[in-house]
């Protein structure tokens, strides 16, 4: 850790924190699970653009049945605050009747973006909702969400990299960074 340089993204400078090998442990964890619950049931995976891009990337290639992939964009951020506001942009043709929907997240930090999402998906009459985040910033959750499938459990720090992005810059990252103090 010590050893490892800092990296400057404009004005902050943020530190490895989790290891790209941790993070490949970790998902195979977690489509495990998922294999179980879903193997035999066709899920669509329902990515969050454009942070959890890299996380459902690595999680498909894990899955080794049948599953769909659809993305849906969701804005809620900028700078390193969450601002309350979402704008969900959703494509039009995407038939959620009966089908079993895991929603793939990058990170759930306030809880505001699923918390605006999940009512307007079950508006869909999906046969079920389960959320995967690699990342969960449990002290910062204003609204209770109930994530089937956790990564990790970080403190409310802001991170970058796999995928996550501080203006824009840091999603190529292949380590998780933190900001340093
Ligand atoms: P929430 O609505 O507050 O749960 O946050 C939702 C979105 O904010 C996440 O999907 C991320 O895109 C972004 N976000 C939250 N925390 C961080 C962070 O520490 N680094 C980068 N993006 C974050
Ligand atoms: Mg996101």
């Amino acid at each position: 850790m010590g050893h490892d340089k800092l990296v400057h993204i404009d004005d902050l400078s943020f530190s490895k924190y989790i290891k790209a090998k941790e993070i490949e442990l970790k998902i195979e964890d977690i489509a495990d699970a998922i294999r179980e619950d879903f193997h035999d049931k066709y899920p669509m995976l329902l990515v969050v653009m454009n942070g959890a891009f890299i996380y459902a990337a690595d999680l498909i290639r894990k899955l080794d049945f049948a599953c769909e992939l659809n993305f849906i964009r969701i804005k809620s951020y900028h700078g390193t605050r969450s601002t309350g506001k979402v704008d969900i942009f959703m494509p039009p043709n995407i038939d959620f009747k009966n089908r079993h929907v895991i929603i793939i997240e990058d990170i759930i930090d306030t809880g505001t973006t699923m918390s605006a999402f999940i009512p307007e998906l079950e508006k869909c009459n999906p046969a079920s909702i389960s959320i995967s985040s690699i990342l969960v910033k449990p002290e910062a959750h204003v609204h209770e969400i109930d994530i089937r499938y956790p990564g990790f459990i970080i403190p409310n720090k802001f991170v970058v990299g796999y995928g996550l992005d501080y203006n824009g810059k840091g999603r190529n990252l292949q380590d998780i960074y933190q900001l340093a103090e």
